[in-house]
């Protein structure tokens, strides 16, 4: 366990970010974009493009820029309102950078060996891979205690990392004797599309590497696209059941409901009391009329923010500045308490 010896008493502050690699496809949305959206009006929310993570593996200097202004196009479109959400590309805010290195000195080998998400990126060959994917994780523990968020949504994938987050804030509270100092973050894993499995495959997750295209739902896909995935996505051919216990045992059944539920904002139980006993040739056709009525708005406002990118780019200045106001002052007591030298100081 790694409870503080003095809990954090500061605000509650949301923060989360995405990638800025390839397109967004229905896990991001459903297990982020989506949550972020409905989570903005509880508490300051802190909402970035994750463009330091990004070249970790190799990227196109020519399209990352591109490719930033592209997820803060979706955060927009998904209904983030930029006068009440901070957007912002990581890389803009330095202090993420520097806090990163802290961390660097407060994690441990350890624990860093332990990430599953290194090992599945890198592959076989871990000496190839760039130390900065290595040292990931730690970056992603600034990102977050940079802002001292309180709450982070994020998708099912992204639990290890929030473990790994607390150990490391309790750790700089413990070692610089500064019980309190830093937060110990609460990851909001929540609601029916935590971990949105592949179309094709019912054991992997969603994602944007999978070669693929017919695997995921990508946020840019038109109406016909969209059908069309559904239509060919892997299932049995049972109808379906009528409890959730049933359903367990069946991944690609599993995964539709879920991604029906998340949807419609409904339960898989609320799904089900509908669709029981019905085969797919009802419920495909159901799932992707109901796919194309909530993602075709965003994607219309996403690819005219996109022909846009003055807009884009002013949304991302403004946050860039919100968000260098409120890490500043925390940077900067954090560098005290490591002790380093500033004038008039120590
Ligand atoms: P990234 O860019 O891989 O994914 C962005 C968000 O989408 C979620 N997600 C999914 N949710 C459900 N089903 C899926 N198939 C699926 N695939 C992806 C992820 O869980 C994530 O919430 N390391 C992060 C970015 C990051 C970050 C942070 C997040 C950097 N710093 C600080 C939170 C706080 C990442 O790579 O996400």
């Amino acid at each position: 366990m790694t409870d503080a010896p003095a809990a954090y008493s500061g605000p509650k502050r949301i923060l989360s970010g995405i990638q800025a690699s390839g397109s967004l496809h229905l896990g991001n949305y459903l297990g982020a974009l989506k949550r972020f959206v409905e989570l903005q009006d509880t508490a300051p929310t802190f909402v970035f493009v994750a463009d330091l993570h990004a070249i970790t593996v190799w990227q196109d200097p020519a399209v990352l820029a591109a490719q930033t202004r592209e997820i803060a196009a979706a955060y927009i479109a998904s209904g983030l309102d930029p006068k009440h959400s901070t957007i912002f590309p990581q890389s803009a805010v330095r202090e993420h950078a520097e806090l990163a290195w802290i961390f660097n000195c407060v994690a441990r080998l350890g624990w860093l060996d332990r990430m599953t998400q290194f090992k599945e990126k890198s592959g076989q060959h871990k000496e190839r891979a760039s130390v900065g994917l290595y040292t990931y994780p730690v970056l992603q523990a600034a990102d977050i205690l940079l802002y001292r968020a309180t709450h982070v949504p994020v998708g099912e994938d992204q639990k290890q990392h929030l473990e790994l987050t607390r150990d490391i804030a309790q750790k700089f509270n413990n070692d610089f004797s500064a019980p309190g100092f830093f937060p110990l973050p609460e990851p909001m894993i929540q609601g029916p599309a935590t971990r949105v499995m592949s179309l094709r495959d019912g054991s992997a997750k969603m994602s944007k590497s999978d070669p693929s295209d017919l695997s995921r739902i990508n946020l840019l896909d038109d109406a016909d696209a969209i059908a069309s995935k559904i239509r060919k996505a892997r299932t049995d051919p049972e109808p379906l059941p009528d409890t959730l216990e049933a359903l367990k045992a069946r991944p690609e059944a599993d995964n539709l409901v879920g991604i029906y539920a998340a949807l419609a904002d409904e339960t898989k139980a609320e799904v089900l009391a509908r669709y029981a006993g019905q085969g797919f040739g009802v419920f495909k056709p159901a799932l992707a009329a109901l796919a194309v009525e909530k993602l075709g708005p965003v994607t219309g406002e996403m690819r005219r923010l996109m022909a846009d990118p003055a807009e884009v780019d002013r949304v991302l200045v403004a946050g860039a500045e919100r968000a260098r106001e409120a890490a500043a002052p925390i940077l900067a007591e954090t560098r005290a308490k490591v002790g380093f030298w500033s004038a008039g100081a120590g």
